[in-house]
């Protein structure tokens, strides 16, 4: 896997110590030779694209709601967020800052749910997320942290069209998704480490 830096190089291909340890900082299938990447199944698939026509019409609260129980489960994950920082849960609940920032995340899930079928489409707009979020200083634990609280957030309004499978799936596709952003981090924090020993 190589990556562009800055002088438009492509970084070397890492070597087994550095390997090692970054294996223990974050397991990630892409980065494993033998094993498989990541993929929801047909089944799945068929499920969330369901259950999204269901939540699409409250996707602006959904988002809201994934956010607050984020940051009340890991206070440290909202102090990234610049315009979010020592907020209390009641002022991020009535933030306009946090609709938006939440918006902007569903709408990237829908994207990716768009493209169920066309993974290289998803894959590619995954990656540059992942570059992304190293500038916003994510760190890369951070990303495995939004399917739970979305599926939280999405659960009780859900009701009879909630069951096991169905919660499988989306923490499936946030799995997903989560692993291609994590490659990309790890890619971009490599080749900035890279460079930075070269100069
Ligand atoms: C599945 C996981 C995530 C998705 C789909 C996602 C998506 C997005 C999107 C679409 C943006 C707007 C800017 C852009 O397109 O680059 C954004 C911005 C941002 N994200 Fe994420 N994000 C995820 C996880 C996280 C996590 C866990 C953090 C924790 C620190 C985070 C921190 C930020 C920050 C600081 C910004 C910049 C502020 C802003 O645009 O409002 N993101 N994210």
């Amino acid at each position: 896997m190589g990556c562009e830096n800055s002088k438009m190089e492509k970084c070397e291909k890492k070597d087994k110590s550095a390997e090692a340890i970054e294996s223990n900082e974050v397991a990630h299938p892409h980065m494993e030779e033998e094993s498989e990447p990541l993929t929801v199944s047909p089944r799945q698939k068929e499920l969330i694209l369901e259950n999204w026509q269901l939540l699409v019409d409250n996707i602006s609260n959904v988002g809201v709601i994934t956010f607050m129980n984020l940051f009340e489960t890991h206070p440290d994950v909202q102090d990234v967020f610049m315009p979010f920082k020592g907020l209390s849960q009641e002022e991020l609940r009535h933030s306009k800052e946090l609709r938006a920032h939440g918006l902007r995340v569903m709408g990237f899930v829908q994207k990716v749910v768009a493209r169920l079928d066309e993974p290289e489409k998803s894959e590619q707009l995954l990656k540059e997320l992942g570059k992304n979020h190293v500038m916003y200083g994510a760190k890369i634990d951070y990303v495995d942290l939004i399917g739970p609280q979305f599926v939280y957030a999405v659960k009780p309004s859900l009701k009879e069209h909630w069951n096991d499978e169905v919660e499988e799936a989306w923490i499936q596709l946030f799995k997903y998704m989560a692993s291609i952003m994590k490659a990309a981090m790890l890619e971009t924090n490599n080749c900035q480490e890279k460079n930075s020993t070269k100069s």
